[in-house]
C-alpha cells in the first residue's frame, strides 16, 4: 500500500515541500507520495478527516490553517499548543496527533547549520507573528539567557513576550526603533524582504549597528540572499539564509510520520534544485 501525506493550505502551489518531502521518501525507498492539497477553509474538516485512514501518514499545514485545524485534531504534541499553531498532523492508527516543527526546526537549523546553540545567549526577534511565536518558545524551551521581541506594531510585541515568561521563558520587549546593539543573534521573522512583497529592497533594521561577530537569521527563502542577510554580510556579520529552517520543520515531519531519520542533504539539495529551477522560470517570463 502506497502511504500519502501531502500539505494542507490554500493556496499550495508555490510550497516547496513536496519536492523535498519527495526526495527524503526516495531516498529510503519508501513506497509513500507527497502531494498538494489545496484546501479552502469550508473543506477542512473533511480533509483532515481523510488522514484517519490507514494509507495517510500525516500531513503539514500551512497558511491559513494551523490554527484552525485544532478542533479536528485528537492529542496535541510537542509544542503546539504553546505555540498556538499546528504544521505537522501525524495519523497513529486512526488518531490524529498535532505538532509543530516550525520552532524546533529554527533551533536544529541555528544548531547544525550555522553552529549556533541558542542556550546562554541573547537572541532578538524581529516580528511578532505567528512565525515569531513558534520561535520563541522553542528559543526559550532552548535555555537561550534572554529572547527579545520587537515588532513595528509593538502591542503585539509585549502580547507575545507575555505569554513567553507566562510559559517560564526569559523574555523581554523591545519597544521603539529596533536596537540590535547587545544581541548574540537576529532574527528576521517579519516579511520583509519576501519574494512578491514588495519589500524585497528593504530590511527590518540596519545590521551595522550591531556588535561584531553578531549572527543574522532570516527566515525569508525567497529569495536566499536578502537585503537584510546582505547588509549582514557586508557588515561582516555571519549570517543563516531561510532555507535550512524549512528544511529542518520538514525533516522534524519526516521523523514523525516514519521514524526514521530524515536525509537531510537530500532534502537541502532537491529544494535548492527547485528553487533554482523556480528563478530560472521567472527570469524566461
Ligand atoms: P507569519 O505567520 O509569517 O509570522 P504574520 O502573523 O502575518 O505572518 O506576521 C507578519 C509579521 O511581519 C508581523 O510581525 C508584522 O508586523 P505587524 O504585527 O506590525 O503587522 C511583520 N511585518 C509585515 N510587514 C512589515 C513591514 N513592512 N515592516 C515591518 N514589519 C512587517
Amino acid at each position: 500500500m502506497t502511504r500519502l501525506a501531502g500539505i494542507i493550505g490554500h493556496p499550495v502551489a508555490h510550497s516547496l515541500s513536496p519536492v523535498f518531502q519527495e526526495a527524503a521518501f526516495r531516498a529510503h525507498g519508501l513506497d509513500a507520495r507527497y502531494e498538494q492539497w489545496d484546501t479552502p477553509n469550508e473543506q477542512l474538516a473533511e480533509r483532515v478527516g481523510s488522514l484517519r485512514g490507514p494509507d495517510f501518514l500525516g500531513a503539514n499545514v500551512t497558511i491559513p490553517h494551523k490554527e484552525a485545524v485544532f478542533p479536528f485534531l485528537d492529542e496535541l504534541g510537542g509544542q503546539s499548543a504553546r505555540a498556538g499553531a499546528v504544521n505537522t498532523i501525524v495519523n497513529r492508527d486512526g488518531r490524529l496527533f498535532g505538532f509543530n516543527t516550525d520552532g524546533p526546526g529554527f533551533v536544529a537549523a541555528l544548531r547544525n547549520e550555522a553552529h549556533f546553540d541558542p542556550a546562554g545567549h541573547r537572541v532578538l526577534l524581529l516580528g511578532a507573528g505567528g512565525a515569531a511565536r513558534g520561535i520563541a518558545f522553542a528559543l526559550a524551551e532552548s535555555r537561550t539567557e534572554t529572547v527579545g521581541i520587537w515588532n513595528r506594531t509593538a502591542d503585539r510585541a509585549r502580547r507575545l513576550a507575555r505569554d513567553v515568561e507566562a510559559a517560564g521563558g526569559e523574555v523581554q520587549a523591545v519597544p521603539g526603533a529596533a536596537d540590535i546593539r547587545r544581541w548574540d543573534c537576529v532574527v528576521n521573522c517579519t516579511s520583509v524582504g519576501m519574494h512578491g512583497t514588495g519589500t524585497e529592497a528593504k530590511s527590518p533594521c540596519d545590521p551595522a549597528t550591531a556588535a561584531p561577530g553578531t549572527l543574522f537569521v532570516d527566515i525569508v527563502y525567497a529569495p536566499e540572499d536578502t537585503t537584510f542577510l546582505r547588509q549582514a554580510a557586508a557588515s561582516g556579520h555571519k549570517t543563516l539564509g531561510g532555507l535550512p529552517m524549512l528544511i529542518y520543520q520538514g525533516a522534524l515531519a519526516f521523523e514523525l510520520w516514519t521514524g526514521i531519520p530524515a536525509p537531510v542533504d537530500v532534502m537541502f539539495d532537491a529544494a535548492r534544485a527547485a528553487l533554482k529551477d523556480r528563478q530560472r522560470q521567472e527570469l524566461r517570463t
